[in-house]
């Protein structure tokens, strides 16, 4: 895809957040890696005023956060950095507050597998991580070990990570993750969920290599 390309869908996936009410306001950011570089949403800007311009450039590499382009990055950017430098898997990254993740993770639960779509995310269970403060290398640094091997991590009281190999598919896990969270909220309301065991999510993980939404 070329550059503009890829900017106009970052721009589409974000007005796709709001429509899918995986965000509101200007909470939440996205990435894509792009060689050697990522693309990052703008800091605090509403999604319905973004243009493919204005997204941010970093290189995966340099320390210092250093960025061209007319907007300041996401005030998540050192997560989505090291997420790339830790996940060579990884093409993109969406970070959203939605409601019932961010309401286990201000819970500081985990998720576990009472639905087999959990294996979507390579996991038996969604970890959730303690709190640091947004922006923060602290942040980062549980963002990354929570994550592992997984495709979504919670981050506590704040709200939820999902990845993929492109965009599409980091954006149709990040509602995933957000609708079994709310699926396991609404069965703790009427009873207590049956858990899959580790092995059941195991079995089905080869599966979803090839399951899901692809480009
Ligand atoms: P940005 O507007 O800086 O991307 O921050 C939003 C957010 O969700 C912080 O966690």
């Amino acid at each position: 895809m070329q550059m503009h390309e890829i900017r106009k869908f970052m721009v589409a996936a974000c007005l796709e957040m709001n429509r899918t009410g995986l965000n509101q306001g200007t909470s939440g950011n996205l990435s894509v890696r792009v060689g050697d570089s990522l693309l990052v949403t703008p800091t605090a800007t509403p999604y319905d005023r973004l243009e493919p311009d204005m997204m941010a450039a970093m290189r995966i590499g340099d320390e210092e956060g250093r960025f061209s382009g007319p907007c300041a990055p996401s005030s998540e950017w050192r997560f989505h950095r090291d997420i790339y430098r830790a996940r060579a898997d990884v093409g993109a990254i969406v970070h959203a507050h939605a409601p019932h993740t961010t309401a286990l993770a201000m819970l500081r639960k985990n998720l576990p597998a009472a639905h087999y779509m959990m294996a979507a995310f390579n996991t038996h269970e969604i970890i959730c991580t303690d709190y640091a403060p947004y922006g923060t290398p602290e942040l980062s640094a549980l963002a990354v070990a929570g994550l592992g091997k997984a495709h979504g991590v919670l981050l506590g009281s704040h709200g939820l990570i999902a990845v993929g190999d492109t965009l599409e598919r980091a954006m149709w896990r990040a509602v995933e993750l957000e609708t079994l969270a709310h699926q396991y909220m609404l069965a703790c309301q009427m009873g207590e969920p049956v858990i899959l065991g580790k092995d059941e999510i195991e079995a089905l993980i080869p599966r979803f290599a090839a399951y899901g939404v692809t480009t």
